[in-house]
């Protein structure tokens, strides 16, 4: 099954696989809304741009996720003033509102309507734990500070769910992100700039600033964009992240005279994201949630089980029709990083956390000022090089502590199984075989698909993903199929093609 975005249809244009050699001023690594905006940005300026997608555009975590739009962020502006101050929360309000805009003006711009619409957001409490109405009055506060329109609801009606406390933001948006996507690539191309579809980087050279394919087709240009998620290959960065997968269902309402959502809902004590999506004249409601760390904590379908049965403890739905997953980079000190990466000529934009829609709009205007010489917007707040140990120090403790747990740990802790026709349809494991270590998969028809455990990145053994059917690395994220091929993340190379002699 895909994300419920994909109602709108397929995308209205393909693009080539990149061939041969290109020389522009800029290349874009990714396809997805971060990549996007920015040529589209660059193009406008009359700057030579190419996008390099390894898939399809829109088709990762861009296209997978909940389709709203806020200038506060799903953990709470709290947290940051905790971390930072309240001078710091005001600038990312004051920068993610501004997105917030600009995505609207794009909107209009696209002539396309994305299904775009202002709505209100509402963190909300259903229990009468104390704890949630402390964190709710907290961010309250702390949001009418950074200039939001917020108040607090008691017992609000005609929200579609039984609710004990609100706090309600007013203009807010929702959209559907994958034809917003559609719409910018259409743009990009219309404006002059060149889009490469089914072209993984396999190598960036930033000194030449040469852009290498899997298949040995050559980028070369002044700037290089990573708008990756997280930037491909070995980065300080990534020992400043942690790595989450979140799971979503959508399902149709059977009545559709009720009352249902309308607008952003994240319930405070359930960790769900609520909202909902029409397609012709059909309201479903979309539940996001299940957040956990990418290589742990995997329930397979017991995932979007528990999604669902939210679903119809609260709404009269059908059955699930549309389910999915996305991934989420958050930093240790809660704040992005974008802009000019440790090389001049390479910009990146990463830990985006569970607020990439937005967060992806201002690392488009934040990098393309950069490139194009203009006034800073962000005043250095998001600079990947900014060094903030008092902020980050326990998480990226944390981090890295559990990296090197499974450079250690993992390898000893493999299963040894010599018939391998216990591993059954459907099912992934990793065994050790005569001595070596594999990652088996068979296919429901009962193929056997062997490959070697052993990310590419930085040599974390990978774990079976039971719910995206996926071989996925927990220690920074990268994600393989069923073949070895990359999905996500920062490793370049696909797992090595291995077969164990039986
Ligand atoms: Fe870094 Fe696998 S993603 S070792």
């Amino acid at each position: 099954m895909s994300a419920v975005w994909n109602l709108a249809g397929p995308a209205p244009a393909t693009f080539p696989r990149l061939e041969g050699s290109t020389d522009v001023d800029v290349a874009i690594i990714g396809g997805g809304l971060t990549g996007l905006a920015t040529a589209l940005i660059l193009c406008d300026a009359g700057e030579r741009v190419a996008v390099i997608e390894s898939h399809t555009v829109g088709s990762g975590s861009s296209g997978g996720s909940t389709g709203n739009l806020y200038s506060t962020v799903s953990n709470g502006l709290a947290g940051i003033r905790k971390k930072w101050d309240q001078d710091t929360v005001n600038k990312v309000v004051a920068l993610r509102r501004q997105a917030l805009d600009d995505i609207q003006r794009n909107v209009e711009r696209l002539a396309g309507h994305c299904h775009f619409e202002r709505r209100p957001l509402h963190f909300c409490i259903q229990s009468n734990v104390d704890h949630y109405g402390k964190t709710l009055e907290e961010e309250y506060e702390v949001s009418v500070a950074a200039g939001l329109q917020a108040e607090i609801v008691d017992r609000p009606h005609g929200l579609g769910m039984s609710l004990r406390r609100v706090l309600r933001i007013e203009n807010q948006a929702q959209y559907n992100p994958l034809e917003y996507c559609y719409g910018l690539a259409k743009a990009v191309q219309h404006e002059g700039g060149l889009i490469f579809e089914h072209s993984p980087v396999a190598e960036v050279d930033a000194a030449e600033g040469k852009v290498t394919t899997a298949d040995g087709a050559v980028v070369r240009a002044g700037q290089v964009v990573f708008a990756t998620h997280t930037p491909k290959g070995i980065s300080m960065l990534q020992a400043e992240m942690e790595v989450y997968r979140e799971h979503g269902i959508a399902a149709p309402l059977n009545s559709t005279d009720g009352e249902f959502p309308r607008g952003i809902f994240w319930t405070l004590d359930g960790f769900h994201s609520v909202r909902s999506y029409e397609h012709e004249g059909q309201p479903y409601i979309v539940v996001v949630g299940q957040k956990h760390e990418t290589g742990h904590g995997d329930l397979g379908e017991g995932h979007f089980e528990e999604l669902g049965e939210f679903a119809r403890s609260h709404f009269d739905v059908a059955a699930v029709s549309h389910r999915w997953s996305a991934q989420q980079y958050q930093s240790a000190d809660l704040l992005p990083y974008v802009g000019r990466s440790a090389h001049d000529n390479v910009y990146v934009a990463t830990g985006y956390s569970a607020d990439g829609l937005v967060w992806s709009e201002v690392a488009a205007q934040v990098i393309s000022h950069q490139i194009l010489g203009r006034k800073d917007i962000d005043g250095g707040l998001l600079n990947p090089r900014r060094f903030t140990p008092g902020k980050s120090a326990k998480a990226w403790l944390e981090a890295n502590t559990k990296v090197a747990k499974h450079l250690s740990t993992d390898r000893f802790t493999v299963e040894k199984m010599d018939d391998l026709h216990r591993v059954e349809a459907g099912e992934g494991k990793v065994l050790k075989i005569g001595g070596d270590s594999y990652a088996v998969y068979r296919s429901p028809e009962g193929e056997l698909k062997t490959l070697s455990p052993i990310c590419p990145h930085m040599k974390c053994m990978v774990h079976w993903n039971s719910a995206d059917k996926s071989w996925d690395c927990p220690c920074h994220g990268s994600r393989f199929d069923v073949e070895g091929e990359v999905l996500e993340g920062p490793a370049y190379k696909p797992l090595e093609k291995r077969s164990p002699k039986l």
